[in-house]
């Protein structure tokens, strides 16, 4: 082993650079050379778009949101968009051939389930690959958490945080909506830790009516306003979740506005004042929080672990207290969202937050 390719591919979020930094830093100390690859796969495209990392370069980043070495959600190498008939093309021959030539042994891939499927796809062709779990959408099977989920959350639980003393001194609704798409794990540990009235996450449907009815009791009581988090995947019943843009050749569907329709909704059905408000991608930005930080180390260095040790086709996951890994196969095409039998839910409900049902 001497030298290894790293890149980080699909949405950025905090702790990439933590992981780039232990990847450096543990396969240099071990006498393995490391190239960084700009822009996810498209590094493996064009030879110029790598650079050689050593420690010197990765000092300082551990705190850093984003990622050093860029990142895209687009341009899959086996379905690339192009001028050609058709407007796509299979790339994957012209990546496995630069990364023969640029001599490397083995290949960190940090990224979601697309950018995980895609170094699948480079495994079964032959390329050793590792991956990295990462997503502030904490929706990767086979691990009980991904690198960024505790700062976003920490983020949305601000910003929740902030929106009860405006919410409460104008006697309002605040309708906050978070991201997490198809998975509503941002939503309510958000919600949970932030106090909400109401969480709507896209597991379960939720019902308008009922939860204004559940803030009208609010009011009976004296509570003369209410926060609600909303997931952007949330869909009520017999409905589908809110689209901003659909999906189109290399791009998946954009989610967003379901915070906007329930804000209307509930101002209608209550006749309380309510506003919306969207976190969008200030949840993705910052610096990662010292827990992201410790699992991205621990997953970096994991991989390099694995490398040294010629395991391949795995992705490093946890599984507390231990960093484990388990197959790519197990991993790619699959969701994990929260379990309709989750404690928390039930807490939740016990405490009488609303989930909308
Ligand atoms: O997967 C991470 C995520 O931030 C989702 O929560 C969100 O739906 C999506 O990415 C937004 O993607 P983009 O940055 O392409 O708008």
């Amino acid at each position: 082993m001497r030298k290894v390719g790293v890149l980080t591919g699909g949405g950025d979020a905090p702790g990439l650079n933590a992981v780039i930094r232990a990847v450096v830093k543990s396969a240099c100390n071990t006498g393995i050379e490391v190239i960084g690859l700009e822009d996810s796969f498209d590094g493996l495209l064009d030879p110029r778009r790598t650079r050689r990392l050593t420690p010197r370069d990765v000092t300082g980043i551990l705190r850093l949101g984003g990622t050093i070495l860029g990142t895209t959600n687009r341009g899959n190498p086996f379905d690339y968009p192009s001028d050609d008939p058709g407007g796509r093309a299979d790339y994957s021959d012209r990546c496995i051939k630069t990364f023969s030539e640029m001599d490397l042994d083995a290949l960190v891939v940090i990224g979601g389930d697309g950018t995980l499927a895609i170094a699948h796809q480079f495994y079964l062709k032959g390329i050793p690959v590792v991956g990295v779990p990462k997503t502030i959408d904490n929706d990767i099977v086979g691990t009980t958490s991904c690198f960024g989920f505790d700062t976003a959350v920490s983020f949305a639980s601000d910003a929740i945080d902030r929106l009860h003393s405006t919410a409460e001194a104008h006697k309002r609704i605040m309708v906050v909506e978070v991201m997490g798409r198809y998975a509503g794990w941002i939503a309510l540990h958000a919600g949970i830790a932030g106090g909400a009235d109401v969480i709507l996450i896209p597991e379960i449907a939720y019902d308008v009516e009922r939860i204004a009815q559940r803030l009208r009791e609010r009011d009976q009581w004296g509570a003369k306003f209410s926060i609600v988090v909303v997931a952007e995947g949330a869909k009520p019943v017999g409905g589908s979740h809110t689209v901003r843009a659909a999906a189109k050749p290399g791009y998946v569907e954009r989610l967003g506005g379901v915070g906007a329709v329930v804000a209307e909704q509930l101002e209608h059905l209550t006749g309380r004042e309510s506003r919306f408000v969207v976190l969008g991608h200030l949840q993705r930005g910052g610096a990662p929080t010292p827990f992201d930080r410790v699992l991205a180390t621990r997953f970096g260095a994991k991989a390099v672990e694995l490398i040294r040790r010629g395991v391949y086709g795995r992705m490093v996951a946890n599984n507390p207290p231990d960093i484990v890994h388990v197959p790519l196969a197990d991993v790619v095409g699959r969701t994990r969202t929260v379990p309709l039998d989750y404690d928390l839910l039930t807490s939740a409900r016990a405490l009488g937050v609303s989930l909308g049902d």
